[in-house]
């Protein structure tokens, strides 16, 4: 048996190097123990270990070392053998990784899943609270993270908030920034946090004034939000006496969400945003529209498409994707090997914007405060069914996603990150591809659209 010493929960790094050195060596990974520390790890068994090929490359795909990055920060006790693991199976069988029924693959794909999840909910509901010491003033707060991400993240704070002086205290360990360095300290309890300052009075003013029950979040409530951080967070203490007028229906909304058994809600939480959607004023849009074109798709995929705004026939129907564009759209998913019934689709803006032109309604672009107004409901989409990939078609979703001007010919082709983690593709509509009268550059267009699809779904179970 080898024994392998690691640094700390998260270091990525000993791993790397250590696992270079056991390939090299053609050590097995039933050989192996992985150790943090002076804790020894589970042991990772698999009867269908494989043993290192003989030759060895020098490099593994960029993908397996982004997988392994994350996954090396989850709590798993597991995570270092079976990353060991997997990679001596790339090294005989590259493709390895891109065989989604690979059950070692998706265990490690669902580490990776739950680390980022971690990440953004860090970023999104830690609340800093003000405190006076001997250097002036210092922002602490307090978090609970699920797994070891607080070193991860810690750099996102640094650029959020260089100006100022803070410590972010958890159970494992501190980070702490004095305006130029960053250091760490040993874990605390939440009796060392602070409970209610200025800052907190600050937090409660700007939430109350902002509060609106039919907006509530119903979907980050019961995805992104769960009971463990609302402790954590002053606005969390007005919920109750803001809520006491609103409408009946949108308090058992609230509730629904608040006592919802993970999973089990979320179908009901989706609907209840639909129905708040229906009745949405937030722009003009809905005026001379039919209704309110909502997403639709299972609220547990694992892949989002997001389009700019119904058309004529969508509005009428009031389903995304099923007119012209919608049939240019179901072939292109249908080339790429994407079953339509596994995705959820949805537009940036949920009416549809036309000129009238005697009987006709003339489709016109919805320009950027309407795509602003409407972002509020795919954020909250993207919350509730928290896909693993995003993929913006043509630039008014990619605005909407990214909240700036895109130009897709630049940014098409590539992955970017979303603030939740999640990947985001972008690439041409639709009906970009019905607008093209030379049938040869069409056909092309075409090609070039499924090869993008393909693309982002590759790697999406
Ligand atoms: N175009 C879109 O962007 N969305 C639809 O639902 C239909 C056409």
């Amino acid at each position: 048996m080898r024994v392998v010493v690691l640094s700390a929960e998260d270091d990525f790094d000993g791993w790397r190097d250590a696992a270079r050195s056991l390939v090299a060596a053609r050590v097995p990974p039933g050989e192996v123990v992985w150790q943090v520390g002076d804790a020894p790890c589970d042991l990772f068994s698999d009867e269908a270990l494989d043993a290192v090929p003989d030759a060895p490359p020098l490099t593994v795909s960029r993908r397996f070392v982004d997988l392994a990055r994350s996954v090396v920060l989850h709590t798993d006790p597991a995570r270092f053998g079976v990353l060991y693991a997997m990679l001596v199976r790339l090294i005989a069988e590259p493709r390895r990784i891109e065989d989604m029924a690979d059950p070692m693959r998706r265990r490690l794909e669902d580490m990776a899943k739950a680390v980022r999840r971690d990440i953004h909910k860090m970023r999104a509901f830690l609340r800093f609270r003000e405190v006076e010491d001997d250097g002036g003033e210092r922002f602490v707060a307090w978090f609970e993270p699920e797994h070891h991400i607080v070193r991860h993240n810690a750099r996102f704070f640094v650029d959020r908030f260089n100006a100022m002086r803070w410590s972010i205290l958890t159970p494992a360990v501190s980070v702490h920034w004095d305006g130029r360095a960053l250091s760490e300290g040993p874990g605390a309890t939440r009796e060392d946090a602070p409970d209610g300052d200025p800052t907190e009075e600050a937090w409660k003013t700007y939430y109350a004034s902002i509060f609106n029950p039919a907006r509530l979040k119903v979907g980050a409530m019961l995805k992104e939000m769960p009971r463990k951080y609302w402790k954590n967070m002053p606005e969390t203490a007005l919920v109750g006496g803001l809520i006491a007028g609103a409408r009946a229906r949108e308090v058992a909304m609230i509730e629904n969400a608040r006592t919802a058994i993970p999973g089990g809600n979320i179908v009901s939480a989706w609907q209840a945003l639909r129905d708040e959607a229906a009745g949405c004023t937030r722009c003009p849009l809905h005026l001379p529209a039919t209704q309110t074109v909502f997403g639709e798709g299972p609220v547990d995929a694992a892949m989002m498409f997001v389009g700019e705004q119904p058309g004529d026939q969508e509005d009428l129907a009031g389903r995304p994707f099923v007119g012209p564009a919608g049939q240019v759209f179901d072939r292109a998913l249908a080339e790429a090997g994407i079953d339509r019934r596994r995705i959820y689709v949805t537009n940036a803006v949920k009416h549809f914007k036309f000129e009238p032109r005697g009987k006709r309604r003339i489709h016109s672009k919805p320009g950027v405060g309407e795509i602003e107004a409407c972002r509020w409901w795919i954020d909250q989409e993207r919350a509730l069914v928290s896909p693993r990939t995003v993929v913006a078609l043509g630039a008014t979703a990619a605005r909407s996603l990214l909240g700036r001007t895109v130009t897709i010919a630049r940014e098409r082709g590539r992955a970017h990150e979303l603030n939740d983690g999640s990947q985001l593709w972008i690439t041409v509509h639709p009906s970009y591809l019905l607008r093209i009268d030379d049938p040869g550059r069409a056909a092309e267009e075409t090609a070039r659209f499924v090869d993008d699809l393909k693309r982002a779904g590759f790697f999406v179970p």
